[in-house]
């Protein structure tokens, strides 16, 4: 009898990893996995959502696939699988769905966001539910992107995960996840499924920084460090990071662009080198080449032993099929196990 909590989580495959999934998910994968019963995923269904190309969605899962286990998660303590191959899923989708509001989707912030873009909206509109029911077909918002939160919601449900390791940027997400498994449980009278949190060793889930002095670190935000990225591209990239002008006066407030690489620097240094820094602001001494200099080297030493290892597995075609395959057969049992019950409580119920 197995007795550890279940962890699930997954990352969609939509390109190669950046630090923003290494620090909000990925390395929390690889220190959970002597702990929990853990589950982890490449999210091809819902890659679908935003990048319909076929070719690149196949090679973007082989891609981080092989990134998983470069960074360190181990087939033989967690399960690994793709998502399409859980053909659960797509069945407790629809069934899911039967009890999600369109209202409660379009108000979610990332369905917000990738509507405006695909509708290539640049204002700030509240208005952006008329227009997605105005919009023409050629730019249309696909019904798969509203829906995003439930296919991830069942992603979770049918393993009945207890903690799902992921960035801030997710939190949503799961909020309605836990408001989806409430509502099930208490309309059908049963207690099919636990109310997962997000985790992070006790401390907050964190929103990993661009370099380019705004926002978060995102595929589609062009800011994006990739654990793959080769030593020249990465040096180059930090020591092109934003920053400001430096500061003019003592014990002046660290700018927006300078936080978000001293947040970097937490990161992959520590907080004794992000005071050393710090206190090189406030007197004003600071020199944002040594800054850069001291971040590349630090992010190089987390990424380059993941990347030599990626390029030894990408191509082990054979290893890699081993793995998803294994892991597809764990993942399926529990699913199947689950959406038997889900059939149920539901009442639909073989004649045969
Ligand atoms: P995706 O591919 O957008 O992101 C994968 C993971 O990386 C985290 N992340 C970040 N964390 C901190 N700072 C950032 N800048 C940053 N950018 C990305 C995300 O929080 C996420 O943990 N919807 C999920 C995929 C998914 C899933 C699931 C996750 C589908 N079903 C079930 C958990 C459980 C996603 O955002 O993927």
């Amino acid at each position: 009898m197995n007795h550890k909590e279940i962890v699930l989580s997954g990352i969609r495959a939509t390109g190669n990893l950046h630090l923003g999934n290494y620090y909000g998910a990925l390395s929390k994968f690889v220190r959970m996995q002597d702990d929990y019963d853990c589950l982890y995923f490449i999210a091809d269904l819902h890659a679908l959502t935003t990048a319909p190309d076929p070719k690149a969605l196949h090679e973007n899962v082989r891609n981080i696939l092989a990134e998983y286990l470069a960074a360190g998660v181990d087939p033989e303590k967690a399960t690994i699988f793709v998502q399409s191959d859980v053909p659960e899923v797509s069945e407790m989708y629809l069934l899911l769905n039967m009890h999600v509001g369109i209202g409660e989707l379009m108000r979610t912030a990332s369905f917000k966001d990738k509507a405006r873009k695909q509708l290539g909206i640049t204002d700030d509109a509240d208005d952006i539910e008329r227009r997605i029911i105005g919009a023409d077909t050629n730019k249309r918002v696909n019904a798969g992107l509203l829906t995003y939160p439930t296919l991830m919601a069942v992603d979770i449900l049918i393993q009945k995960a207890h903690k799902v390791p992921v960035g801030k940027d997710q939190e949503q997400h799961l909020e309605l996840t836990r408001r989806f498994a409430r509502r099930f449980n208490s309309f059908y009278g049963v207690d099919l499924f636990p109310e997962p949190q997000n985790f992070d060793f006790g401390g907050a889930p964190v929103k990993v920084p661009g370099l380019d002095g705004s926002g978060k670190m995102g595929k589609s935000e062009g800011n994006c460090i990739y654990l793959v990225d080769e030593e020249k591209v990465l040096r180059k990239k930090v020591m092109r990071a934003v920053t400001d002008e430096g500061p003019k006066l003592p014990d002046q407030p660290v700018s927006a662009p300078v936080e978000n690489l001293l947040t970097l620097l937490a990161l992959t240094s520590g907080p004794e080198v992000v005071q050393q820094y710090r206190n090189a602001y406030a007197d004003c001494s600071i020199r944002y080449g040594d800054l850069k200099k001291q971040l590349a080297d630090d992010i190089l030493k987390v990424t380059s032993p993941i990347r030599e290892r990626y390029l030894d597995i990408r191509d082990d075609s054979e290893f890699l099929a081993r793995v998803v395959r294994r892991g597809a057969e764990r993942a399926r049992e529990r699913a199947a196990a689950t959406l038997a019950e889900v059939r149920k409580a539901m009442g639909i119920i073989k004649f045969y």
